[in-house]
């Protein structure tokens, strides 16, 4: 089988660095680019990590487009280097990358290369969506020209980890993600319900590091800062894989408990602004819209992901 076309939209960030690797681990997928948004860190920044980390793996054929640097309406998020540390990707060290991203805007590349390919790109959304919904916007047509997206963000039982209730790529652009649920394409979405399932722990790191290698150093080293966070502020050893798992979609669907249901986002500006929430009782009388991840085999992701990183190595 030929292997799926992906587009990541990135914010890299520790966890979006490590969906690069596994993405370019992964036969089963071809990443066909990289666009880059606000997020984690600034544009710059995650422009920066995102061609680095491509050099890195010795993938900088593919290009990157960089993407907006500001949310539709919200004021910039940027509180995400207590969790990525200042450059984004932790304590791991990367040289200046010498590849450029290519001329285009991100949301000009989305529309181009969607378009001329309809019913084969799937995009993958794994930081604030403000880069999508602008190009819906530009050219409605993607909606229908879109194979399907995979978001990672939301929280639908579980509570939020950037207010109590709202979980951060959303909540750093609500009125983006209102936009892309209502454009009729078709959404898997991965939230921290079944996120939070997959942690990679210390003692997962020094499996992996038994055998020294630039990748295995590299999973150390980003994920150091990650894993003090998720120590200090919420009390338990590791970090789990969020943007990672958003590839479970395609590489390993079977380990996913997927419900459809009218999903939304709140963009009232109160309290829970940027909460999302799922119509279980059906009383919108909605029709559903989303495909939503309930619940993940989420030891069996983390092995996964731990053979894909020993394979790249
Ligand atoms: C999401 O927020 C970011 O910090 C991560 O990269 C991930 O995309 C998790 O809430
Ligand atoms: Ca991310």
């Amino acid at each position: 089988m030929n292997p799926t076309q992906i587009i990541i939209d990135t914010d890299p960030g520790v966890d979006d660095a490590l969906t690069i690797l596994l993405a370019l681990a992964s036969p089963e997928i071809q990443i066909e680019a990289l666009t880059t948004v606000h997020g984690n860190i600034g544009i710059e920044k995650t422009t920066r990590n995102a061609l680095a980390m491509l050099e890195f793996a010795n993938a900088s054929h593919i290009p990157v487009a960089r993407g907006c640097s500001l949310p539709l309406v919200s004021p910039l998020n940027k509180s995400g280097d207590i969790v990525h540390g200042a450059s984004g990707i932790g304590k791991a060290v990367l040289p200046e990358p010498k590849s450029k991203p290519i001329s285009q805007h991100a949301i000009d590349y989305l529309i181009e290369r969607i378009l001329a390919a309809p019913q084969e790109i799937t995009l993958f959304t794994i930081g604030p969506m403000t880069n999508l919904a602008l190009a819906i916007r530009k050219e409605p047509r993607i909606a229908e020209a879109l194979k399907g997206l995979v978001i990672m963000g939301g929280a639908i039982r579980s509570g939020g980890n950037i207010t109590p209730l709202a979980e951060f790529n959303i909540h750093a652009d609500p009125h983006a993600v209102h936009i892309v649920f209502h454009s009729g394409i078709p959404i898997t979405l991965i939230p921290l319900d079944v996120t939070y399932k997959c942690l990679l722990t210390t003692a997962d790191v020094e499996r992996l590091n038994r055998i020294d290698s630039p990748v295995a150093r590299f999973v150390r080293d980003a994920t150091a800062v990650y894993m003090d966070f998720y120590k200090k502020y919420e009390g338990f050893d590791g970090c789990p894989l969020h943007d990672p798992l958003t590839l479970a979609t395609i590489i390993a669907p079977e380990l996913l408990t997927l419900e459809e249901h009218y999903v939304d986002v709140d963009i009232s500006g109160g309290i829970s602004t940027g909460k999302t929430f799922a119509d279980f009782m059906k009383v919108s009388k909605q029709p559903a819209n989303i495909k939503v991840a309930l619940d993940v085999r989420g030891r069996d992701f983390i092995e996964l992901f731990i053979e894909r990183m020993e394979k790249l190595a």
